[in-house]
């Protein structure tokens, strides 16, 4: 059998959890040999998902800058991923969701006649400006791939709305799911520390079995389209939730973007609000295994992440979506999610509710895995291997 190439190109963080499991299962598959290049888009929060999954990249193409622009980055990362490509030459590129990098990868092996395989395929709101500019960025990446690999049957139908032949479709779920399990087996085992944190939030017992009597609202933001007036009006809505519910602690592990920390720090931090929170915490992104563990010991979650949407069922945490649109209708369907914008009153009511309403709670809180069962990995490497080595 003659041995393929596939470049997997990533360089954010969701990016780096996602290929994770796709990594570790390609490096041991017969046939293929599995090359990792990263932008590093995200330079620290890359680092600490490749630390946790002990994935040392073949290329590391260092191009963070701190403000980075859009324009700026994708013009950089064409071009260096555009060397990377004419050296190292594979049958097949690995792309994962919808950001710079994903569209800058996908344009430069486009033009290099190499075909890419697009994890995460499929996935719309239907609105360029929100998620914004990752919804052009997953549309067009969807135009310039060869293969699709969609985590439901609805991103299939989206696909398939689009003139994208069924044949080159597969549904796989989402990896996001491979990854946590993998993550929740080690925490189970080994319920790591989290920085940041007083030890009196977490007992160990409450990270396995995640039950506690101290209530925990876990946090977290950084979508383009809340910078300006959607990020203050979110850290709003956490001082008002902070005052009204002294007993519960809200836990904020504040994205590195500075256009994030800038209004977190303004409003939240003690020195900030005047009147101390004492029951906020704000504290640094945590690696992986860490955040994995937090959610399971929380007891709701306020986010505008898209993977925290996808894990969050899988955990049974009831989850308050601080954005306008989603891309991902099935949990929402469900009832474990729901989209209240990042509108202050709305989200405080939203969150009040779960806080004080405990048969709302119990009804948002029952744990399924709409978004995989942990096996689509396996999913893609074999559809790889199809498509690298027909019959
Ligand atoms: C990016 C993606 C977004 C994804 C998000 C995940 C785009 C356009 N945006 O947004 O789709 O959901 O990542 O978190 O691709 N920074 C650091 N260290 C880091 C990471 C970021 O200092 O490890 C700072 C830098 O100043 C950097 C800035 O954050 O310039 C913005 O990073 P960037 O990747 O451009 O955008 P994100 O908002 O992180
Ligand atoms: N995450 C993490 N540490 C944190 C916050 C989030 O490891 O401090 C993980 C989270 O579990 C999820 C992913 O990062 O798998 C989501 O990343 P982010 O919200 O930055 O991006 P998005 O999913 O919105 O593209």
């Amino acid at each position: 059998m003659m041995t393929k190439t596939i470049s997997i190109i990533f360089g954010t963080r969701p990016e780096a959890i996602k290929l994770a499991p796709v990594i570790l299962a390609l490096k041991k598959a017969r046939g293929i040999r599995c090359r990792v290049c990263v932008t590093a888009q995200h330079r620290h929060m890359l680092d600490q998902v490749l630390d946790i999954f002990g994935i040392v990249p073949d290329v590391d193409l260092n191009l963070m800058k701190k403000n980075q622009t859009l324009a700026g980055f994708t013009a950089r990362a064409i071009t260096a991923v555009d060397g990377y490509l004419a050296d190292e030459n594979p049958d097949l590129v690995m792309v994962q969701g919808d950001t710079t990098t994903v569209f800058a990868a996908s344009l430069a092996a486009f033009y290099h006649q190499i075909p890419v395989a697009h994890v995460e395929a499929g996935l719309r709101t239907g609105n360029l400006q929100s998620p914004w500019p990752e919804e052009l960025n997953r549309v067009l990446t969807t135009r310039m791939a060869a293969l699709h690999f969609a985590p439901t049957a609805s991103n299939r139908k989206n696909l398939i709305k689009e003139d994208i032949p069924s044949k080159n479709i597969v549904v796989t779920g989402n990896t996001v799911i491979d990854a946590l399990f993998l993550a929740l087996a080690k925490v189970k085992k080994n319920p790591p520390l989290i920085p940041g944190l007083p030890s009196f939030l977490l007992q160990k017992s409450s990270i396995i079995n995640h039950q506690s009597s101290i209530p925990l609202v876990l946090i977290t933001g950084h979508r383009r389209e809340n910078f300006g007036g959607g990020f203050d009006n979110i850290c709003r809505a956490i001082a008002e939730l902070a005052r009204q519910f002294p007993a519960v602690h809200f836990v904020y592990p504040v994205h590195l973007n500075p256009r994030v920390r800038e209004p977190v720090m303004r409003i939240l931090s003690p020195g900030a609000t005047g009147t101390l929170l004492p029951n906020v915490h704000l504290i640094e992104p945590l690696d992986y295994l860490s955040f994995v563990a937090l959610m399971n010991r929380a007891t709701l979650i306020l986010t505008d992440s898209g993977g925290v949407q996808e894990e969050a069922p899988s955990l049974g945490k009831p989850v308050i979506v601080m954005r306008d649109t989603t891309e991902r209708p099935e949990a929402v369907k469900a009832g474990t999610v729901k989209v209240v914008g990042a509108d202050t009153q709305n989200i405080v009511r939203a969150a009040a509710a779960l806080l004080t309403r405990p048969a709302l709670y119990k009804k948002m809180s029952t744990a399924y895995n709409p978004y995989g069962d942990g096996h689509a990995t396996e999913r893609i490497v074999s559809a790889c291997r199809t498509f690298l080595t027909p019959l």
